[in-house]
């Protein structure tokens, strides 16, 4: 009954109600996928609707409820099976709720809510990707955290991840830096301005081609010199380079976050050639005005460019050339792509040319696109740029959170750490807080908001969950038995329907690429959690009663922990 080890009560009622359909043939998992959590929980903890049933039974789904109803034995898991209308509605019987739900807790710890599912088969996860002479600004802020997010998701499920960072380190860009460097800047200017001044060099080379569009030209012919092996043009573009791996690096180091490989663009500048040959020999590739490309116009899309007219290649060759080289090194079965949903038409081009390849695999590969970040409502640009460093932001952040700590709390150990846990936890929850097509606004006075829902609000709660059990003295590793009837009001009990829901909630966050799904759980988690803890005082006489209520704050406290650490924020014990 239990699947993976986990209570799971979908699977209880399709049980149940598929042994009293048994003779119509229904199956099970077309019940399980019925199954609802009502809105109200006053209408019952479950709730089967019988409308789709109605046609195969030939009857009006207020009478098969009701027929149902009494038809099911609703021990020893409910407490009552009612219909009520077309609805067949469960009450869960509260004791043996909470004593699987806190013994598997208990048991499983740190590892409750995951599994085995994945099988150790790979998954590719390409993300972060910021650009190499650009800075590392807040856009790439969201594709770095959710990529990481489902990284640690995946892997909870049992696969295993190699995380990508496909930096843009090749394209005409490199072009457009050379012309401007070469025209406006110098190496003294550069040593001292680093990344600052590269932006700066590139912001000048648009404003100024505005104007002069031959510098375009020139832009384009120093990008030929990159891919035809110029020595000048390839030592000034590894320069650029290794400054900004250094500036990434920082950032990385504040997010805690690091990749299985960072093969970028130009790493796959000699798997060209090969693609090229394949997409000639598969009889795909067109000319088309000088340049190569694949027409996609029998699909709704415009043609994926292949090669331009000098030859050079394009973002979706090197992409293709990626994917190729990925399949065949890490045999994956699953390859996502974290980034911005401006570039959906990229992917859905390139996937298409692979599938046109005749590989089949190209199905596996998935775009996995959020919306925008804007800091205040301003739309953030390079070429114009306005841009906010992550860095930067990352700092303030953290800043910010320290000035809190020395007002709220101001004898706390460790300040500093605490405050850069905390200060990076909010950031990094802003992003992930909503749906990750929505746009996101990214403010201060919400992001630091400790009663709001931001990620110092988890952290806080959290804290305050160790915070108790540390004046209980009850230590990790302590003996931790207890009776599951002392648990019994509404308030406790609605806890651990969340607990409950923990395992269904990261497996459908993994199904729907939407980390948000764990982000919202938590903050619901937390608020069932301090309704609690505001109703039920914790260290009372009642020795049964207290260890009881311990057992409930211990195991929120570590599924606050799991689903922070699966968003990749850090849960100090004490803030
Ligand atoms: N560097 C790109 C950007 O900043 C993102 C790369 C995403 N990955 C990929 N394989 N195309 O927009």
């Amino acid at each position: 009954m239990q699947k993976n080890g986990y209570l799971d009560y979908k699977e209880i009622i399709a049980e149940k109600v598929g042994t009293v359909l048994v003779e119509t043939g229904l199956e099970k998992e077309a019940l399980y996928a019925l199954i609802e959590y009502p809105p109200d929980e006053k209408l019952g903890d479950l709730a089967l609707p019988c409308f789709q049933l109605s046609k195969l039974l030939k009857k009006a789904p207020n009478v098969i409820a009701q027929e149902l109803a009494g038809q099911i034995d609703p021990t020893p898991y409910f407490a009552a099976v009612k219909a009520t209308g077309p609805y067949l509605n469960f009450f869960l019987a509260p004791e043996f709720l909470v004593k699987t739900v806190l013994e598997k807790i208990v048991t499983d710890g740190a590892n409750y809510g995951s599994r085995t599912i994945g099988g150790g088969q790979n998954i590719v996860i390409d993300f972060s990707a910021p650009n190499i002479a650009k800075p590392f600004h807040v856009g790439h802020l969201c594709s770095t955290v959710i990529g990481n997010a489902l990284y640690k998701i995946f892997e909870f499920l049992g696969y295993n991840c190699i995380g990508i960072n496909h930096l843009g380190d090749w394209g005409t860009q490199f072009g457009k830096l050379i012309t401007a460097y070469k025209k406006w800047g110098s190496a003294e200017a550069v040593e001292k301005g680093l990344i600052k001044e590269l932006m700066h060099l590139y912001v000048k080379f648009h404003t100024e081609a505005e104007q002069d569009p031959s510098l375009e030209d020139e832009a384009r012919e120093w990008f030929w010199k990159i891919e035809n092996g110029d020595e000048e043009a390839l030592a000034l573009w590894r320069w650029f380079k290794e400054i900004s791996l250094e500036e990434f690096q920082r950032v990385y180091d504040l997010l805690e976050i690091s990749f299985d490989s960072m093969a970028g663009e130009s790493f796959y500048n000699d798997k060209i050639d090969a693609v090229i040959e394949e997409l000639k020999a598969k009889q795909l590739l067109e000319e088309s005005e000088g340049a190569a490309i694949v027409n996609l116009d029998d699909y709704g899309m415009p043609p994926c460019l292949i090669l331009k007219k000098d030859g050079s290649t394009l973002y979706a060759t090197r992409d293709i050339a990626a994917a190729l080289y990925r399949k065949k090194t890490y045999q994956f079965v699953k390859a996502l792509y974290v980034t911005g949903a401006a570039q959906s038409l990229h992917f859905k081009q390139w996937f298409k040319v692979v599938e046109l390849m005749g590989y089949e695999w190209a199905k596996d590969l998935v775009h996995v696109p959020f919306g925008l970040v804007s800091l205040k409502g301003e739309k953030l640009s390079t070429r114009k740029g306005r841009v906010v460093l992550l860095e930067d932001l990352l700092k303030t952040a953290i800043e910010k959170t320290l000035a809190i700590i020395n007002e709220k709390n101001p004898g706390l150990l460790q300040k500093e750490e605490v405050a850069q846990m905390v200060g990076v936890g909010a950031v990094v929850f802003g992003a992930l807080s909503v749906n990750r097509i929505k746009d996101v606004t990214f403010s201060w006075e919400e992001a630091l908001n400790f009663e709001g829902e931001t990620g110092p609000y988890l952290q806080y709660t959290h804290a305050r969950a160790c915070s108790i059990l540390r004046k209980a003295g009850l230590t990790p590793g302590a003996d931790i038995t207890f009776v599951p009837d002392k648990l019994n009001e509404p308030a406790a009990l609605r806890v651990v329907k969340m607990l409950y829901l923990f395992p269904e909630k990261v497996l459908s966050a993994a199904n729907e690429y939407e980390p948000s799904i764990i982000s919202r759980y938590l903050i619901e988690l937390a608020h069932s959690f301090n309704g609690f803890y505001h109703e039920c005082q914790v260290l009372v006489d009642d020795r049964d009663l207290q260890q009881a209520r311990l057992v409930l704050v211990w195991a929120v406290k570590t599924v606050l922990a799991t689903g922070l650490g699966l968003l990749g924020i850090k849960a100090p014990e004490q803030m």
